[in-house]
């Protein structure tokens, strides 16, 4: 790398002019121990050019992803308890492509192209889930076995020419990570592991493995799939989408860092007031604003004493709440891991956020084959209680793109509001895509590093079939 490309990564070139002090500043002073993973940052320059809207747009562009990088990469699609018994599958579609994922008699997982090998009908339609016995076309009965095996063909007397050849249903690779089960229609991809690398040593300590799908929430969106993503990848339309958020969100201080090719991160500190705020509250009022429930319930644990911080507070309240509504003890982690928000964007399309403050992943794909339709899922993963049963996965509750978050039952409708301020944004961008006479969008280099970094990742695959 060139020395003048060197110094455009650092930081001190990056956020040259920032006046807010960042997170690693905030954290150093705090002086309370942080997991190593949290204290690194890696920030790049990824270039300045403008992004064509044309890449939101234009049927060709999203033709050429869903031919060249969406069947070459590994994408998240459903839990591990969504399928946990031999003969229980789940059907994950994009675009054209869709995955057959069937749990084994062995409790193993094979994936299939989900496409009878007799005349193409689907064996099951998409986002299905439920059990069955052996793979069997609706349509003339073509059966296989749960493992891929061609078993029965009605008259098969009529089909001497089968003999001669393999009809086992082609497999799709499938992996696993944190309970998240993730499919890649190439044959012959690489692990998992790699391809999400750093994630799974980060997110180590949160055993995302031990959650659940306490809530599933499913919105339609007017909005290319990766306008949609980006919306949810920067903490800088904080001030002017959501200004009721800058008491508790430190947006000016947010880290951002690029981990790999298909890994980047946001770092966002819970409990410190934006500088936007002024004067800036008492730490008791930070406290005060951000609980939610019952105070009576809390107690002295909620007053900030002598020497105590807002955060301090927070995280030990949370700490509390969340233990005693789960039933699962919380106290290896620290205050960071409770309450600060770390996101980790997976290319392509997913988010996981695994602070035990705001526990959720988000998947965003197109609707169909429409390039200017895209569903934002958003699903929260509970601990599972550290005694008893597993708790099943919630049904996903699917809402027009029209429909208010808040009207989801169990949702907390403060966040609710969040997001109906966050996707009502997405409409407007799309049809300004096209309303616009300059021919791309213009990025921060430092606070909107991800999005750029999503279209160099996809440019790289679609640029290796070219
Ligand atoms: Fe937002």
């Amino acid at each position: 790398m060139a020395d003048h490309d060197h110094n455009k990564n650092s930081l001190d070139f990056l956020t040259k002019g920032r006046q807010s002090p960042s997170a690693q500043e905030i954290l150093r002073a705090e002086g309370r121990p942080v997991p190593p993973v949290f204290e690194t940052e890696q920030p790049r320059f990824l270039g300045d050019e403008d992004i064509p809207f044309s890449r939101y747009l234009d049927p060709a562009f999203f033709a050429r992803e869903m031919t060249d990088m969406w069947p070459n990469v590994w994408q998240w699609a459903c839990r591990e308890e969504h399928i946990p018994e031999p003969g229980d599958y789940y059907v994950y579609d994009i675009g054209p492509h869709s995955a057959l994922i069937v749990r084994q008699e062995d409790g193993s997982l094979k994936a299939f192209a989900n496409s009878c090998l007799h005349r193409g009908t689907k064996f099951r339609p998409g986002s299905d889930c439920g059990g069955m016995d052996e793979i069997r076309c609706p349509f003339h009965g073509w059966t296989w076995s749960l493992a891929g095996a061609l078993e029965r063909v009605p008259y098969d007397w009529d089909v001497p020419h089968l003999k001669e050849r393999d009809f086992s249903l082609p497999q799709i690779s499938v992996d696993i990570w944190g309970g998240f089960v993730f499919v890649n229609f190439d044959e012959d991809a690489g692990p998992l592991a790699d391809y999400i690398a750093p994630t799974p040593e980060h997110l180590e300590n949160f055993r995302l493995e031990d959650r659940y799908v306490e809530l599933h929430i499913e919105k339609e969106l007017a909005c290319n799939w990766k306008a949609a993503k980006e919306a949810f990848v920067e903490n800088y339309h904080t001030q002017e989408t959501h200004p009721q958020l800058l008491l508790g969100s430190d947006d000016e201080g947010t880290q951002y860092d690029v981990l790999g090719d298909h890994v980047t991160r946001f770092f966002c500190l819970f409990g410190v007031p934006s500088r936007l705020i002024d004067p800036r509250p008492s730490e008791q009022e930070l406290v005060d604003q951000t609980l939610t429930g019952d105070r009576s319930l809390l107690g002295d644990d909620v007053i900030v004493k002598e020497g105590e911080s807002a955060r301090v507070v927070m995280a030990r309240v949370l700490r509390r709440q969340l233990g005693e509504a789960y039933g699962v003890d919380l106290s290896r982690y620290t205050d960071t891991e409770m309450i600060d928000v770390s996101q980790y964007g997976l290319f392509p399309n997913a988010i996981a956020f695994p602070q035990l403050s705001l526990p959720m992943m988000y998947r965003f794909r197109p609707i169909g084959n429409h390039p200017e339709r895209s569903l934002f899922e958003i699903v929260f993963l509970r601990p599972v209680p550290d005694a008893g049963p597993r708790p099943a996965p919630a049904e996903p509750i699917r809402l027009k793109e029209e429909e208010s978050f808040t009207t989801v039952p169990g949702f907390d409708p403060i966040l609710g509001h969040v997001y109906d301020q966050d996707t009502g944004n997405l409409r407007a961008q799309q049809e300004g895509f096209h309303a616009s006479r300059k021919p791309g969008e213009t990025l921060l280099n430092y606070q909107e590093i991800r999005i750029r970094h999503l279209h160099q990742t996809l440019d790289k695959y679609l640029a290796d079939s070219d």
